[in-house]
């Protein structure tokens, strides 16, 4: 049964600052996944804030907002089957020091805040992510 699904996808400050986002969008969509929008941003600390509220009691949130808006960011929608998971599995663990071989955060991650990319980890969050950058 087909399962199509739409994800959010972040290329990090980290990221963009060494051209790595057509790598990263070739491992997207040689996994099968489509980029169905994209666009290059900078976001503020606040706007920062308010797309990581989820974490926003973790000892590292203030940290990640300052990171997040320290430079320009790519945002994607990602269109495929299991498109949440997939992005996830294609993604690799946080600490890009977990991750594994032939992960984009095990290819390019720098450190756990440094992990190159962001992706939505429910259909949920994909929902309220993509809303919160594309509508
Ligand atoms: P991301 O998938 O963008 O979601 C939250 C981010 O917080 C995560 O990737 C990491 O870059 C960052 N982060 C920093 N420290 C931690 C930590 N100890 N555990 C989880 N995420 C962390």
């Amino acid at each position: 049964m087909s399962n199509s699904e739409q994800t959010l996808s972040i290329i990090k400050p980290d990221a963009v600052e060494r051209n790595l986002e057509s790598n990263i969008v070739d491992i997207f969509t040689k996994s099968g996944l489509q980029i169905v929008n994209k666009k290059k941003i900078h976001i503020s600390k606040d706007e920062a804030s308010s797309f990581y509220e989820v974490h926003q009691s973790k000892p590292f949130f203030n940290d990640l907002c300052n990171y997040l808006s320290s430079g320009p960011i790519i945002v994607m929608i990602l269109k495929g089957e299991n498109a949440v998971k997939k992005n996830r599995e294609i993604m690799g663990s946080t600490d890009p020091k977990m991750a594994a071989p032939g992960t984009i955060r095990k290819l390019y991650g720098i450190s756990i805040d440094k992990n190159s990319v962001h992706g939505s980890d429910s259909l949920d969050n994909a929902k309220k992510e993509i809303k919160f950058f594309f509508e």
